[in-house]
């Protein structure tokens, strides 16, 4: 305890020699503080970029909490000439008898908003990425509670802080600090309480579905096996959702040949998950389907060595759809969704399938298996045909599917292949408020004539050559769906960060499962579903 005072007050000292030796007003003020018991808080402040070198553009809780600390927040801004840019931070000690620290972080120009070229809603993402610099930095000086300006949008604000503060430490001794975070301006300077609070705790059930797709992405894949991953959704679902967890048995039983045929190869039994969340009663449920190899070595067509165990997240598909259920069941949306998730390994072995080998898919289709490592749209293909059955009003498949869409688009967007116009606009439009964006892509014959050129079966599970790898491979699942409204994502390009994103921590990312729940959001608006 002694010792934590001595700090605070050697961290007072050093403030006032560097910032404010000349302003004794201010300096009574922290004299006063440097004794006060109650510094156990930070709060984080937005300000507008602004040129001018003598105003401060702050947000509105902002201003009220310069105009309650008698202007020392703006006094002290302006204590230095350069003004703040988008993403950039000053932080403040001993400014309140409350926070031990305040950082002021700039949310970029104030009124920006959507972003023709860019699809974006730049506003929210400014928003998203400058609260998420701040929680760390606060995190980095041992603040271990945190009240966060909502910025003009809350839920976007509460979006960054949670998602920023995510870390897979669950291996390691040492855990990284998870300072609490909350809402500052709901408690004390709105009129609007309630409403910001309830946006707030939207935007961290937003950030909490992404949190557990990463989770479960980054899980090494001798723990995290196809019956590990049906545990873990039945533990995190089970109390809003039906969970069905099917055998091989049942697969056989179905005629999922083409899906048995990638397990075959391991010795850890597959797994088909059905999961069931019934907001609303109707006959017409939204299908997710989500791809589930929880390792991708290549099988017999084995991969190269290195990077390859970044292909524990080849279940990011499957993690997607999980993550998007978790919160549009917490969110309590009024909707029907039923999801689909085929899980297994791809490995090699004496029971593998091999090049050339053909099996028979749940619509009856033939496959020739020319390489093994194109396991996703084969466990995906039946997948496909089973969720036909329940007639959906929608089919949104989420897979990392190809190496080739991560050469098209990079981290940048979730590749699109759809045949409705109109869902694409519904997504797209999603995809602006979460910030994690789409790119449409093509569903051509012509991608199609490459997956039906076949020496021994109706189809090939490659293109032939290598151009237009996602595209061909998207050919390839049009084959084993008949739904109208039919949106395939290919997720391989977005399946990690290394720094694209601000306000994600490097590693597994969980993308685009907070588009996901927004498209399910406006689709929730819709009286089918
Ligand atoms: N899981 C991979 C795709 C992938 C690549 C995901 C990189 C994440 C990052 C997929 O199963 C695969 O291996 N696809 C092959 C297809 C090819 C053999 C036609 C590919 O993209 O090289
Ligand atoms: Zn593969
Ligand atoms: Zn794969």
């Amino acid at each position: 305890m002694a010792a934590s005072i001595v700090k605070r007050v050697s961290r007072v000292k050093k403030f006032n020699i560097s910032h404010i030796s000349a302003r004794n007003k201010l300096l009574t003020g922290f004299r006063h503080f440097s004794t006060s018991k109650q510094w156990n808080k930070a709060l984080v402040l937005g300000v507008y970029e602004n040129e001018s070198t003598d105003s401060i553009d702050f947000t509105g809780t902002a201003r009220k909490f310069d105009e309650k600390a008698d202007g020392k927040i703006s006094q002290l801004l302006l204590t230095v000439k350069k003004p703040l840019k988008c993403g950039k931070t000053r932080t403040l000690h001993a400014v309140d008898p409350e926070f031990s620290s305040v950082l002021v972080t700039c949310i970029g120009k104030r009124g920006e908003g959507y972003d023709e070229l860019e699809t974006v809603d730049k506003g929210r993402e400014s928003i998203r990425a400058a609260v998420a610099k701040a929680v760390l930095q606060l995190r980095e000086l041992g603040e271990n509670e945190i009240e966060v300006d909502s910025c003009g949008d809350t839920e976007a604000s509460a979006e960054g802080c949670h998602l920023a503060l995510f870390s897979y430490d669950d291996l390691k001794a040492e855990k990284s600090r998870k300072p609490t975070v909350r809402i500052s301006c709901a408690t004390r300077y709105s009129q609007d309480k309630n409403s910001m609070e309830i946006e707030w705790r939207k935007g961290a059930i937003l950030a909490e579905g992404q949190n557990l797709s990463r989770r479960l992405m980054e899980m090494p894949a001798n723990l995290l096996t196809p019956t590990k991953f049906a545990e873990i959704i039945k533990e995190q679902l089970a109390d809003k959702c039906e969970v069905l967890v099917r055998d091989k048995d049942w697969a056989e039983s179905m005629k999922m040949g083409s899906f048995l045929s990638v397990a075959r190869g391991s010795v850890e039994p597959p797994v088909f998950l059905e999961i069931e969340y019934k907001g609303r009663q109707s006959d017409s449920p939204l299908a997710l389907v989500g791809k589930g190899v929880t390792f991708d070595t290549g099988g017999i067509s084995i991969k190269p060595s290195q990077g390859m165990d970044a292909m524990r997240g080849d279940m990011g598909g499957a993690a997607c759809v999980a993550g998007s259920l978790l919160s549009v069941s917490k969110l309590q949306l009024p909707v029907h969704v039923k999801a689909f998730i085929p899980l297994c390994e791809n490995m090699p072995s004496g029971s593998a399938t091999k090049p050339g080998d053909v099996v028979t898919a749940m619509n009856g289709k033939t496959i020739q298996v020319d390489n093994t490592d194109a396991e996703g749209r084969l466990i995906l293909a039946d997948a496909l045909c089973y969720s036909e059955q329940f007639n959906p009003s929608l089919i949104l498949d989420m897979a990392t599917l190809t190496g080739a869409i991560d050469v098209a688009l990079g981290a940048g967007a979730a590749g699109v292949f759809t045949n409705s116009e109109n869902m694409w606009n519904k997504l797209q439009k999603a995809s602006v408020r979460s910030g994690d964006r789409v790119w449409r892509m093509p569903l051509f014959n012509h991608y199609t004539k490459k997956i039906t050129e076949c020496q021994l079966a109706d189809l090939n599970n490659i293109g032939g050559s290598r151009s237009g790898g996602a595209c061909t491979a998207a050919a390839f699942l049009k084959e084993f769906v008949n739904n109208k409204n039919w949106l395939h994502l290919d997720i391989a390009g977005v399946m990690s960060n290394s720094g694209d994103v601000a306000y994600l921590g490097k590693g597994m990312s969980g993308r685009p499962t907070r588009t996901v729940i927004e498209f399910i959001n406006l689709m929730s608006k819709e009286t089918k579903n």
